[in-house]
This record gives C-alpha cells, sequence and structure tokens, in this order.
C-alpha cells in the first residue's frame, strides 16, 4: 500500500532518528523488544484501521501510534512493552516532528539492521491517532496453523509472510512474568540470522523455547517447505523477510 508523501525536512529527520535509534538500542542491548513493539503495532494498527472502517462506513480513517496510550499497552499481550515505548519517547523529545507510528516502526527496521539481519525499506508517512483497538485480536500463541492463517490473511499476508515474519523470533526471549512462557529461540538471542528455523527443525532442545504457534509451521506442509528453505538459505531468509516486514509495517496505509 503507498504512503503519503512527506518533505525533504521529514526526511532528514528520518534520517537522524535513525541514528538516534542506532545508538539506543546498542547502548540498551534492546533490538528484541522493539522488534516485538513494531510487530504488535502494526498488527493493533490494522485492527485499528478495520474497526473506523467500519464504524465510517468504509471510509479510510488513517492509522496511527495508538500503543502508546496507556489502555493499549497494559493488553496483557503488550506486557514488557513500557519500557520500549519509554525508550521510544527519548528519541521522540530530540526529533519531536517524527510521528510516533513512523518512529516505532523505524526503531523494528533499525532493530533487524543492527543485529546482522537484512536492510529494510522504510518509508515514512504514517499519520498518529490515539484511538486504542480492542484486546484479543492479536495472534494466541497456544494456537496453530489455521489461527495463524485466520490473523495473518485477514491483513493480505501469505503463507511465506507468516513464516519469514515468524524467523523475528531469532531475537529475544519469551519471560514467565509477561506472557507465562520461557526462554530464548535460539542460542544468540542478540543475533539476527536463520537459526530460528535450524532449531525448530532440530526439534526441542533443553533451555530453548518452541511456541504451539512455532510448532505449528512443522506440521503445516505449506509452512513446513519455507522452515526447510530458510534453514538451508540464510539469503532466502533475508530477502523473504525483508519484502515481509516492510508489508507488515505499511499496513492499514490508505491508497495514494
Ligand atoms: C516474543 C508470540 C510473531 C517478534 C514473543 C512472545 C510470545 C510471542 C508469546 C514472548 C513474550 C514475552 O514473554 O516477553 C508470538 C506469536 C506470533 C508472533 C503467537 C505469531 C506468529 C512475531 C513476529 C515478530 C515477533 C511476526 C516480528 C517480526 C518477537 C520478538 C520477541 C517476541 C522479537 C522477543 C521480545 C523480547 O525479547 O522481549 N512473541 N509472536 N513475533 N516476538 Fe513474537
Amino acid at each position: 500500500m503507498a504512503l503519503p508523501v512527506v518533505d525533504t525536512e521529514y526526511v532528514k529527520e528520518v534520517d537522524k532518528a535513525r541514528r538516534d535509534l542506532r545508538a539506543l538500542i546498542a547502548s540498551r542491548n534492546c533490538a528484541p523488544i522493539m522488534l516485538r513493539l513494531a510487530y504488535l503495532l502494526s498488527l493493533s494498527l490494522f485492527v485499528s484501521v478495520e474497526i473506523a472502517r467500519n464504524e465510517n462506513e468504509g471510509k479510510w480513517s488513517g492509522p496511527n501510534g495508538s500503543i502508546r496510550s496507556e489502555e493499549e499497552y497494559s493488553h496483557g499481550s503488550n506486557s514488557g512493552l513500557k519500557k520500549a515505548i519509554d525508550w521510544c519517547e527519548e528519541v521522540k523529545s530530540k526529533r519531536p516532528k517524527i510521528t510516533y507510528a513512523d518512529l516505532y516502526q523505524l526503531a523494528g527496521v533499525v532493530a533487524v539492521e543492527v543485529t546482522g539481519g537484512p536492510t529494510i525499506d522504510f518509508v515514512p508517512g504514517r499519520k498518529d491517532s490515539i484511538v486504542s483497538p480492542k484486546e484479543g485480536r492479536l495472534p494466541d500463541a497456544k494456537q496453530g496453523a489455521p489461527h495463524l492463517r485466520d490473523i495473518f490473511y485477514r491483513m493480505g499476508l501469505s503463507d511465506k509472510d507468516i513464516v519469514a515474519l515468524s524467523g523475528g523470533h531469532t531475537l529475544g526471549r519469551a519471560h514467565p512474568e509477561r506472557s507465562g512462557f520461557d526462554g530464548p529461540w535460539t542460542m544468540e538471542p542478540l543475533k539476527f540470522d536463520n537459526s530460528y528455523f535450524v532449531e525448530l527443525l532440530k526439534g526441542e532442545s533443553e533451555g530453548l523455547l518452541q511456541l504451539p504457534t512455532d510448532k505449528a509451521l512443522l506440521d503445516d506442509p505449506k509452512f513446513g517447505h519455507y522452515v526447510e528453505l530458510y534453514a538451508k538459505d540464510e539469503d532466502a531468509f533475508f530477502r523473504d523477510y525483508a519484502e515481509s516486514h516492510k508489508k507488515l509495517s505499511e499496513l492499514g496505509f490508505a491508497p495514494r
């Protein structure tokens, strides 16, 4: 979907914010939570736009940075994101022209880059509003392939996108106090590589986590094809991940 055009001054501010985010993410080692923030925001943004469309009889009412409202980040599924939001606020206070919606998506792109992942094309132009979606529309980690398809297909994403994006779990870990799950998916949770897929194919290993939604990628033949491809070909994973991440980060934008 096309994004609104921004002026050259805004583009310069985005470049500066990108540098600020690189420094911030390096000094706090917080790439995983920044990536999760961007991902959850994209999903909830899509839901808000869907709701707004219904309420306005089909008229598009714009994407937003609504996750920063307390109502939303206190949702169970967003637990732990407050810290990431506060860190982004440090950049926002230096670069006030940048919208929150652009800032959070830029943070996700930078998080992948600075941990060794692919370069993701970032197009600015998202607008902010403070309307939060209802809770309970994000993927449930205890479910299987039909649930993943139900959520991601609605957003125009494909089987390939679902598997490539699940590779985001190459970064970070689960926290018992946040989700009830515990542990990282890979041995090096601060490095963006294809080890999520390598570990998934190996089966359960002590100390590493596989959510039911991760395992579901193996049980389904269409998903399984991509898991095997990405486990043996990191370039293919990086290429597809960059494309799928861009799509995810541009959900909910109005056609020009
Ligand atoms: C963490 C579920 C997709 C990026 C988590 C956690 C759960 C989860 C339960 C643990 C949260 C915690 O305890 O702190 C899911 C489900 C998905 C999904 C059910 C559906 C496919 C994605 C996608 C991305 C992503 C598409 C990004 C492209 C992350 C990251 C973390 C994480 C980076 C680690 C955060 C940290 O270390 O604090 N996810 N996720 N996830 N997720 Fe996902």
